[in-house]
C-alpha cells in the first residue's frame, strides 16, 4: 500500500438472546456433540423479532465511536459491509446515519458476503487516501438467522447474528493501529457453492406465491471447507511475503470465525501456534461480515491488542470472496 490508514475505535454488539446447542436440539434433527465436534460452536446470539442489522451496527457504532473518543457528527462516511441488509432500499448505512442522528456523511452497505469487512478495509483506506480529512465509519453487521432454512440441519447450526464496527482515518494517533496491507481476491465460477439467491433478480419474489427454500443460506459444506482452508492460508502468504515477513512475524492471527477446523487448518498451514490464532466462534458461530470485527473488537476487550504487535486478518466468503489484512499496533 502506498498511503496508510488508521483504526482508531473498536466496537462490537451482539442481540441478548442466546440460542445454545441444546435449545437447537428441540427443532433440529442435531445434537450438541455433533456440532461441537464439526464446528466448534456452543452457541449463537439471535436478534428478535423486528431487531434489524442496522440496530446491531448502530450499537457496535457507539461502542467504536466511544473508544475512539469521538462523536458520531465527526463521521464523513458510513460503511456498512452486511449481505443481510435491513431492506433492498434505503441502504443500511443510511438507516445507522439516522439511528446515530446525524446527517450529510456518505453511506454505502457493501456486499462481499464474510469477507464484506476486510474488502470494506480497502475501501475504507482508498477513501483516506481522496482526502485526509475523512472519518470513516467501517462496520460488519448481520442477521443471518433471518436467512436460515431451520429445516436444512447442514446450515441453521453454523450462523449467528452480531455487528462489529471501527473508526478509520488517515491521521496516526496515540493507542491507533495501522493498516499496512491489504491483498484480496475472488473467483466468480464458484458463486454457486454458497448463496442466498432468493429475493434476487435471479430468484425474484413472487406475489401470493410460497417462499422457496432458495431464498435461504444454501450451502455445499464440504466444498466450501476446502476451498476457505486453501485460500485463506495462500492469500496469507502472499501478503506476508510481499512485506517480507513470515508467519513467525505474526503476533496474533484473527481469521473468518466459521468452523474451528477450518480455523486450525489455516493456522497449521501457515504454521501459527494455536495460542497465536484468536477464536470465538465457540460463543457467536459463524458471524459473516461481523466476524471479523466483533473478534478484533474481543481481543482489544481482552488485552490482546498490545502496543508493536502484528495482527494478521484473514477471511473467506460467498462469492467466493476471500483476503488477509495485516495491521501494527
Ligand atoms: C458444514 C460442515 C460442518 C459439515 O461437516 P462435515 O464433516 O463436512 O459433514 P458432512 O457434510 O460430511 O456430513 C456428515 C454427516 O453429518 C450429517 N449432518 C450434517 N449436519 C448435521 C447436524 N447439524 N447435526 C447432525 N448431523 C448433521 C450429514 O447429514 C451427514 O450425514 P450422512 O453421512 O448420513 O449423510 C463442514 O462441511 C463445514 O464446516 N463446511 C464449511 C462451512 C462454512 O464454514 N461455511 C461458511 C464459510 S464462510
Amino acid at each position: 500500500m502506498t498511503k496508510h490508514c488508521y483504526i482508531h475505535g473498536f466496537g462490537s454488539f451482539a442481540p441478548a438472546k442466546v440460542l445454545t446447542n441444546h435449545d437447537l436440539e428441540k427443532f433440529v434433527d442435531t445434537n450438541d456433540e455433533w456440532i461441537r465436534t464439526r464446528t466448534g460452536i456452543e452457541e449463537r446470539h439471535v436478534v428478535e423479532e423486528g431487531q434489524c442489522t442496522s440496530d446491531l451496527v448502530t450499537e457496535a457504532a457507539k461502542v467504536a465511536l466511544a473508544d475512539a473518543g469521538i462523536g458520531a457528527e465527526a463521521l464523513t462516511h458510513i460503511l456498512v459491509a452486511t449481505c443481510t441488509p435491513d431492506a433492498y432500499c434505503p441502504n443500511t448505512a443510511c438507516v445507522v446515519e439516522d439511528k446515530l442522528g446525524i446527517k450529510g456523511a456518505m453511506a454505502l452497505d457493501m456486499n462481499a458476503a464474510c469477507s464484506g469487512f476486510v474488502y470494506g478495509l480497502q475501501v475504507a483506506c482508498g477513501l483516506t487516501a481522496v482526502s485526509e480529512d475523512t472519518t470513516i465509519l467501517l462496520s460488519g453487521g448481520e442477521t443471518l438467522t433471518t436467512r436460515l432454512n431451520w429445516e436444512d440441519r447442514n446450515t441453521c447450526v453454523l450462523f449467528g447474528d452480531a455487528a462489529g464496527a471501527v473508526v478509520i482515518s488517515a491521521k496516526q494517533t496515540p493507542g491507533s493501529a495501522k493498516v499496512v496491507d491489504i491483498e484480496l481476491s475472488s473467483d466468480g465460477s464458484l458463486r454457486d457453492l454458497l448463496t442466498i439467491a432468493g429475493g434476487g433478480s435471479s430468484v425474484p419474489y413472487k406475489l401470493n406465491q410460497p417462499v422457496p427454500a432458495e431464498h435461504f443460506v444454501m450451502m455445499q459444506g464440504r466444498e466450501v471447507f476446502k476451498h476457505a482452508v486453501r485460500s485463506m492460508a495462500g492469500i496469507c502468504e502472499t501478503l506476508l511475503t510481499r512485506n517480507g515477513m513470515t508467519a513467525s512475524d505474526v503476533d496474533l492471527l484473527i481469521p473468518h470465525q466459521a468452523n474451528i477446523r477450518i480455523i486450525e487448518a489455516v493456522g497449521k498451514k501457515l504454521e501459527i501456534e494455536s495460542e497465536k490464532v484468536f477464536v470465538n466462534l465457540n460463543k457467536f458461530g459463524n458471524t459473516s461480515a461481523a466476524s471479523i470485527p466483533l473478534a478484533l473488537a474481543d481481543a482489544k476487550r481482552q488485552g490482546l491488542l498490545k502496543p508493536g504487535m502484528r495482527v494478521l486478518l484473514t477471511t473467506f466468503g460467498g462469492g467466493f470472496t476471500w483476503g488477509s489484512a495485516l495491521l501494527e499496533f
